[in-house]
């Protein structure tokens, strides 16, 4: 195992009817300011129980964060921040809102500069507003996390940003919020958290049978309660185990002392930059195919995870590692992703900026740091 420090300092409240407890969590005499989306909170009633939690405090609202949030609207909710004077940030969504907020919170005080430099040019943070999460989507594990993923418009650029300064000061997961998500928002949610898992799972053996296993469990959990969302049956325990799932997923235990390879998130991100798809559903296209390129140097924790997790032993490496990806398409796919760039009329052709782009930049990808732009082709083309 190698090397690692874990602190997580994300205080979780976990369950029905936990909004009325931001009565308590948000300092009393914080100049509050609440952030959201396009109005699905409105909508769903965490609005109003949030603003009947908040009665005693000074509440500011800023609205209108969309998915994928951008550096420009984010920019807005900054200066409208700073005359307010603002002091603690409410982020009420999904990863969009909550990223958005930690961005926020670290642009505000950042008035040396261009915030985005921290984006770009990896400028780091040095401050930021403290920070509190109502969760309403189970899938980017940002309410127990200090990454946010932030958008340039103009640039067609989707960045991470990371930060031990944004790490929220609690995070609210009440999974009755998740009621009003349509579908496939929730199986969004299911094929991001198995991507992150399998970007800290799926590298070279560290010797981590702990961390092997928790990965294991989160998958097999996700496996077994994502085909309940079509059923009938108790909606609140699905959700309640698939947010959870989520928040486990990407809160750095499972990255502790293992390698990590989060190259189908970079081309992911790439994917959604240029042409508009949503966050997991580039997941979809591009985890299968990076898997199946690498297949010889992840050979070891690929079999594993054939092995384990789908139940398949063939008779060649090769007939086994290919029975397992089929495998994971077609769960993503009964899911309702569809996982090739053609299922979006893109060709590889079209990704040609993605691979300069990637190939140029530093550290190359994946966990040994050497995948570049001839790679980054190869694993698009096996995504057509
Ligand atoms: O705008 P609103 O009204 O909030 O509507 C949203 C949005 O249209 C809607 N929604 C959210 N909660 C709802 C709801 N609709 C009905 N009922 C509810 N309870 O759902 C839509 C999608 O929301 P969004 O926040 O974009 O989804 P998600 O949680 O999947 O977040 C995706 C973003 O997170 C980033 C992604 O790149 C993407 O920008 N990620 C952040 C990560 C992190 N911070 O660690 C890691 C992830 O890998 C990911 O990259
Ligand atoms: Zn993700």
């Amino acid at each position: 195992m190698q090397n690692f420090v874990f602190h997580n300092p994300v205080k979780i409240i976990f369950g029905q009817g936990t909004i009325a407890s931001l009565a308590e969590l948000v300092p009393a005499r914080a100049r509050v300011m609440l952030l959201y989306g396009s109005g699905s909170i409105k909508g769903n009633g965490v609005y109003d129980q949030v603003m009947a939690a908040l009665r005693h405090h000074r509440v500011e609202e800023f609205g209108g964060i969309e998915p994928n949030p951008s550096y420009e609207t984010c920019m807005r909710a900054v200066a409208q921040a700073r005359s307010f004077g603002i002091d603690f940030l409410l982020a009420a969504g999904g990863g969009s809102v909550m990223d958005a907020t930690k961005f926020i919170a670290a642009a505000i005080p950042h008035t040396q500069g261009d915030p985005w430099d921290m984006v770009l040019k990896k400028v780091p943070v040095s401050a930021a507003l403290p920070l509190g999460c109502v969760v309403t989507v189970p899938a980017t594990g940002s309410e127990m996390n200090l990454n946010a993923v932030i958008s340039r418009t103009e640039t067609q650029e989707k960045i991470p940003l990371k930060s031990e300064h944004l790490y929220p000061r609690f995070s609210i997961l009440d999974p009755d919020t998740t009621f009003s998500l349509p579908y496939r928002q929730l199986a969004n949610g299911v094929v991001d958290t198995f991507a992150h898992v399998c970007e800290q799972y799926l590298t070279y053996p560290a010797n981590a049978p702990l961390q092997d296993r928790q990965a294991e469990a989160i998958l097999l959990t996700l496996l077994e309660e994502a085909p309940k969302l079509h059923s009938e049956g108790d909606g609140y325990a699905v959700r309640a185990n698939l947010m959870w799932c989520a928040t486990q997923a990407l809160n750095h235990s499972l990255s502790c002392g293992v390698p990590g390879d989060w190259s189908s998130h970079a081309i992911g991100h790439d994917l959604t930059a240029r042409f508009g798809l949503e966050h997991a559903r580039s997941l979809a296209i591009v985890l299968p195919a990076v898997l199946s390129h690498q297949r010889h140097r992840k050979a070891e924790k690929l079999l594993q995870f054939a092995r384990r997790v789908w139940g398949v032993t063939e008779t060649t490496t090769d007939q086994t590692i290919d029975a397992a990806l089929a495998r994971t398409r077609n769960f993503f796919e009964t899911l309702g992703l569809p996982t090739r760039l053609r299922d979006y009329q893109i060709s590889p052709a079209d990704c040609r900026i993605i691979e300069q782009r990637l190939g140029a930049r530093e550290p190359l990808l994946g966990e040994h740091q050497d995948l570049g732009a001839a790679d980054v082709a190869a694993i698009l083309a096996l995504a057509e």
